[in-house]
């Protein structure tokens, strides 16, 4: 039997895939490559391209592989994006979803592990933020992903199917191999922003906003390393195969670092002073997002290892340096 991980040729689904075939799983991917890259595919897993809005292309793929559960990663996830083109998000996170919940019905298979976010608690009550918190997403990314959760409880009741949603808070770093890593464009994400300054890809990082409520005028922010994230997927499946019910987990390390935290680590690391320059707020963005994982931790047996801000940015450094423009496919 075979685990297929979709959208396995982007960030955290190829860090996922790499993980899996370590531990010796059979893995098949599913991707349409419009944001993954396919020298992202570790070798020995079989690779479908193809888009889970296209039920027939899920179709052939079920009853070709013996699958057992499906990693979900297929969808847009750039915030900012999914406030002007709402439209795409919708069509490709919750169509996609329901396309392939729909094949999944068909062929009996049963079990589901899906990437859900942070940004489907919007402005947080509390801090930490428990899973029973209030939803109240601020832009249709986290929209798309909390109406997907919500997809899965329903299909699950009705379909006898059993899924672990996965909120993950700031997930970065690369693997330690130095071969895969983190490459979206057009970039937004902090680390990947600043190291292209070391790189020479930009002059200086802009520091959004040093007003806020925090210490420093920052916004904090919960910073989980990838492969510490692919781990938490692979013990969400086992525990799924094991019986495990229906659940939504948070993924954070539980502290919090600044932007200017995160600047001046990344200067460390680098040994490149990396100019900031202090620009407005941008919009939507909450002061603080810390994770409480406690329940990860009890349920799944989840321990994130790679928990210090320094290994984090250290392993980006490894594979942007040596990947000043990404992935070559
Ligand atoms: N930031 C800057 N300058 C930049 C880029 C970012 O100061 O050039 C700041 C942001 O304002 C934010 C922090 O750095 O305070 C982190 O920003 P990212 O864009 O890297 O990440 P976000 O916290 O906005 O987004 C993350 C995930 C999303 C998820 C969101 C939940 O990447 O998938 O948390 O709100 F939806």
């Amino acid at each position: 039997m075979s685990i297929l991980v979709l959208g396995g040729a982007g960030y955290i689904g190829s860090h996922t895939a790499l993980e899996l075939t370590r531990g010796g799983a059979d893995v098949v991917i599913a991707d349409n490559l419009i944001t993954g890259h396919k020298s992202a595919i570790p070798k020995n897993a079989r690779f479908y391209k193809g888009d889970i809005r296209d039920f027939d292309f899920l179709d052939e793929l079920f009853s070709k592989e013996k699958i057992d559960a499906v990693i979900h990663f297929a969808a847009f996830s750039l915030v900012g994006e999914s406030v002007t083109a709402p439209l795409k998000y919708y069509d490709n996170n919750l169509c996609g979803t329901k396309v392939l919940l729909e094949a999944m019905v068909k062929h009996k298979i049963d079990k589901i592990v899906f990437s859900s976010t942070a940004a489907t608690y919007g402005e947080p009550e509390n801090i930490p933020i428990l899973e029973s918190d209030r939803t109240c997403p601020t832009n249709p990314y986290g929209e798309t992903k909390l109406a997907m959760e919500k997809m899965f409880k329903w299909s699950a009741n009705a379909y006898g199917l059993r899924y672990v949603s996965l909120r993950y808070f700031n997930a970065c770093g690369a693997d330690a191999s130095g071969t895969i890593g983190e490459a979206h464009d057009p970039e937004s994400h902090l680390i990947p922003l600043i190291l292209q300054v070391p790189n020479g890809k930009r002059e200086s990082v802009s520091i959004f906003g040093t007003d806020y409520d925090t210490p420093d005028g920052t916004c904090i922010r919960d910073y989980i390393h990838v492969t510490d994230l692919a781990a938490a997927h692979i013990l969400a499946v086992e525990y799924l195969q094991k019986g495990g019910e229906s659940d939504i987990f948070n993924l954070g390390n539980g502290v919090g670092y600044s932007v200017r935290e995160v600047i001046e680590t990344a200067r460390k690391v680098t040994a490149h002073p990396i100019p900031a320059v202090e620009t407005e707020r941008r919009a939507g963005d909450p002061a603080r997002l810390v994770a409480s994982s406690a329940k990860a931790k009890q349920v799944l047996g989840w321990n994130p290892v790679h928990d210090s801000l320094e290994e984090i940015i250290q392993s980006a450094w490894n594979w942007h340096k040596n990947h000043p423009n990404g992935y070559d496919e």
